[in-house]
């Protein structure tokens, strides 16, 4: 009765078609059409009768699923307490970020507090990765070892004996089940290997995680399939050249998506950080124009960090916008506001930008300190060391009140900053932490006349002559202690 037939599917984007192509009709991605059998006798024209299943109402007892302590804190900071048994978590993040070490000091710390944990490798050999466990002076741990990558011989291996804990598969993309006849890596592979660990997974309360590769566009590969089949997806970030690293989620269904953990690469594996604000910054000490700090919040913990501006004559008939850690689009708007509503014109200008120690910015709140970088780069004029900044700036040029200002300045405080500049809204509502002078600023221009421009340089374009040097507090720490 069996009836197989077989489509093909886009490795791309996961278009289904009944004819091969060279090209993807939907996404126009060449040389990503692939064929994919499939069993037609599953229940279609005559359904067979099913089950009747029970339903319930919302209202009932809930009980908050059992969760296991990696032994690493800011592992279990980001998957909301610890790993929920069952679940299956998606680590992604580029090559060499240390997406395979993390996970095996976590099993490590894991097995070390007796629970029972398996690490299969797809990728490296049992001798690369004792090796890297010796580094981390782990050998010791129980962690228990397998070379494979058949699903099917995956799944006999941890049916036997206890169920695991948690098991590592690294990577999912190197899995594949006999069943289907495409490459390993593929989405119809990746995506049926995916199903069926998850499903044993749910069975037998083991916590999977996955290692992911990422695409050049920062996406897990095998588009997207994977992350809706997951409880929750996490990235490994980090810049190359920066010893730091940051593990976000960006999906948890046990927990909030906002939250960030922090490590630093060592020589014997990640360390967590527990104080990442000090990290981001740059020497704070020598003033140089075109540094500003952003309080930031990064799910419920506040975050500073150092926003630098370049603004440099440019050669080019098109002057360069680059951004690292921020995105590019917000980078224009800045620049367009600071153009219609503050006369600043960088239009000859390139402009540069880069969020200190490879930390990626995404909150809007950063909008003002990234105009007060550009403008102190553009003017010359550096702006206060101790002095944080926070603020969304909007089309019109006004500055919009952010939450969380308490925690920003609490944090600021923490590491001896004493003033805060931000929306005069929310200034007026908000009452400062011990050591700190709130400084707040309706408008982007009135940051920038409290940057002061001195106006010698370039009267024809800046004329900022006007403004009271009352104003001027953000100019240098000599204006500042005046006013005082
Ligand atoms: P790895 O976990 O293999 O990365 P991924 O699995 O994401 O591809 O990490 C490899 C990098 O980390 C490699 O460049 C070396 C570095 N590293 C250290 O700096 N210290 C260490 O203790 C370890 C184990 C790796
Ligand atoms: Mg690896």
């Amino acid at each position: 009765m069996t009836r197989a037939t077989s489509r093909f599917i886009c490795q791309s984007c996961g278009a289904q078609t009944r004819k091969w192509a060279g090209k993807c009709e939907s996404c126009g991605e060449w040389n990503s059409v692939c064929e994919e059998a499939v069993d037609m006798s599953g229940p279609g024209a005559g359904l067979p009768k099913g089950k009747k299943v029970k339903l319930t109402g919302l209202k009932g007892e809930i009980e908050a699923p059992p969760r296991l302590a990696t032994g690493m804190a800011e592992l279990d900071r980001v998957t909301g307490g610890g790993l929920v048994a069952g679940s299956a978590i998606l680590v992604g993040g580029d090559p060499g970020i240390g997406k395979s070490t993390i996970l095996l000091q976590a099993l490590a710390s894991m097995a070390q507090n007796g629970e029972r944990v398996i690490y299969i490798s797809g990728e490296e050999s049992g001798a690369q990765i004792r090796l890297r466990a010796e580094r981390l002076g782990v050998s010791e741990a129980n962690v228990l070892l397998g070379e494979q990558t058949n699903v099917y011989d995956i799944i006999s291996t941890l049916s036997e004996g206890p169920a695991p804990a948690v098991v590592v598969i690294d990577s999912i993309q190197t899995m594949w089940t006999p069943a289907i006849e495409s490459a390993p890596g593929t989405v119809s592979q990746v995506r049926a290997a995916c199903e069926t660990l998850i499903r044993f997974a749910k069975q037998r309360d083991t916590c999977f995680l996955f290692v992911g590769h990422i695409t050049k566009e920062r996406q897990i590969a095998g588009p997207k399939v994977m992350e809706h089949m997951v409880d929750t997806v996490l990235y490994f970030e980090g810049e190359r050249g920066h010893q730091f690293r940051i593990l976000r989620a960006v999906k948890n269904r046990f927990g909030a998506t906002d939250e960030i953990g922090v490590f630093e690469m060592s020589d014997k594996g990640l360390r967590e950080v527990k104080n990442p604000s000090a990290l981001f910054m740059g020497e704070r000490d020598n003033l140089a124009p075109g540094a500003a700090v952003f309080a930031g919040m990064e799910g419920t913990r506040p975050l500073l960090v150092e926003v630098q501006a370049l603004v440099a004559p440019s050669i080019l008939g098109t002057p360069r916008r680059a951004v690292v850690g921020w995105e590019a689009s917000r980078l224009s708007m800045v620049l367009a506001v600071l153009e219609a509503h503050c006369g600043l014109v960088m239009a000859e200008h390139d402009v540069y930008l880069n969020v200190a120690g490879g930390m990626r910015v995404r909150e809007p709140a950063a909008d003002l300190a990234v105009a007060a970088a550009l403008v102190s780069s553009l003017t010359g004029e550096p702006l206060l060391s101790n002095c944080v900044i926070f603020g969304e700036v909007s089309l019109s040029g006004a500055v919009r009140a952010v939450s969380h200002e308490q925690t920003r300045m609490k944090e600021a405080a923490k590491l001896g900053f004493e003033h805060a500049v931000f929306a005069q809204d929310a200034a007026q509502k908000v009452t400062a932490p011990d050591g700190i002078n709130i400084r707040s600023v309706a408008s982007l221009a009135d940051l920038i006349a409290s940057i002061a421009f001195v106006g010698a340089q370039k009267p024809e374009r800046y004329s900022f002559e006007d403004v009271a040097p009352d104003d001027r507090w953000l100019k240098t720490e000599a204006d500042c202690s005046q006013k005082h």
